[in-house]
């Protein structure tokens, strides 16, 4: 026997590992990190065999029936196989399943928590307030932060078009829908870092509005709150008198400095993020020069004006600044 016929094709197992490979990472409910994507994970698991079972059952009996030939059966068994076959197993087998995933919703749905996270979606970006018990509201942007173990219910808003929130490793998704406020429950399990994404088209930039969410033990979650609702600790610097003069601060807000808007995202921390423009680019002073400079190329269709005008060094310096906003 050749060797390369001992054993399962190469491209199969090529193919077994790709597939599975698609199975983890940041941003795959398969690979859960909360209660609730591990009841979906649990369902895909048991539907895939479910499904796998009945594929092979169905095979099976159309390979039997070929091998009968031109032999038929008598009208009463024939009944028999469409009655069992074709009506009773598939009502078993749905209602089963009915059953079976209503029984998980309460569990899903429970309301109360120990943060509450208010997310207003917007044209691409996420807004975020947490509330914590004993602390002033704290405003942030295009992040997530939540403990590991702890219940946090996130109440979604949107003033525009209608967004899908969703952190697949964590949760299902649940709308943003303008006029309307809804709730998603998250019981994030394991620290990490995961991403996070709108799931419904909401304009040109729908592919570029996404979030990271950073599961941290409540110990690093207690220590990052008291860090993130403090004001800006800006260097002084000829960026933040680019920042002022440019006008920036109609749009945004810099704690501790005048900048006080609050049409764009919150900028007090900028520098600690894991991410910039809403999870699309890495946190660094040349990405953020070319999301100032080119924010039409890099975000079609955003609020915010490109400020190719900006002489080069004004650029970095203004973006110098802005990663220091840690
Ligand atoms: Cu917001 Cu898609």
């Amino acid at each position: 026997m050749r060797a390369d016929l001992a054993g399962p094709p190469r491209f199969l197992l090529l193919g077994a590992c790709l597939v599975l490979a698609g199975c983890s990472g940041p941003q795959s409910s398969l690979d859960p990190a909360g209660e609730a994507a591990e009841r979906v994970s649990e369902l895909f698991w048991q539907m895939l065999t479910g499904a796998a079972v009945i594929w092979c059952i169905v095979i099976g009996a159309s390979v039997l029936a070929s091998y009968r030939g031109s032999r038929t059966w008598d009208d009463r068994t024939a009944f028999r196989v469409i009655l069992w076959g074709g009506a009773v197993f598939p009502t078993i087998v749905l209602a089963g399943l009915l059953v079976h995933g209503l029984r998980l919703m309460p569990e899903l749905r429970a309301a109360g928590g120990d943060l509450r996270i208010e997310v207003e979606a917007r044209q691409f970006w996420w807004h975020v307030t947490y509330h914590a018990e004993g602390r002033p509201p704290i405003v942030s942007a295009n992040e997530l932060r939540m403990p590991a173990g702890g219940i946090v219910e996130v109440v979604l808003t949107s003033p525009d078009v209608i967004h899908s929130f969703w952190i697949p490793a964590i949760a299902g998704k649940t709308d943003a829908i303008p006029g309307r406020t809804t709730r998603q429950m998250l019981k994030p399990t394991r620290p990490g870092i995961y991403r996070g994404a709108c799931a419904e088209f909401c304009g040109s930039s729908h592919a570029l509005m996404a979030m990271t969410a950073e599961v941290m033990t409540p110990e690093r979650f207690e220590a990052w709150l008291d860090e993130e609702g403090g004001p800006a600790k800006p260097q002084a610097s000829a960026g933040e008198q680019v920042f002022q003069q440019a006008g920036c601060g109609a749009c945004h807000t810099v704690r501790g400095t005048p900048a006080n808007g609050t049409v764009g995202p919150d900028l007090t921390h900028v520098g600690s993020r894991h991410a910039i423009g809403a999870g699309i680019l890495p946190n660094s002073p040349e990405e953020i020069a070319r999301f100032v400079a080119h924010a039409d190329e890099v975000k079609p269709g955003i609020d915010m004006p490109s400020y190719r005008m900006l002489p080069e060094q004004d650029l970095m310096a203004l973006a110098t600044w802005l990663a220091g906003l840690e």
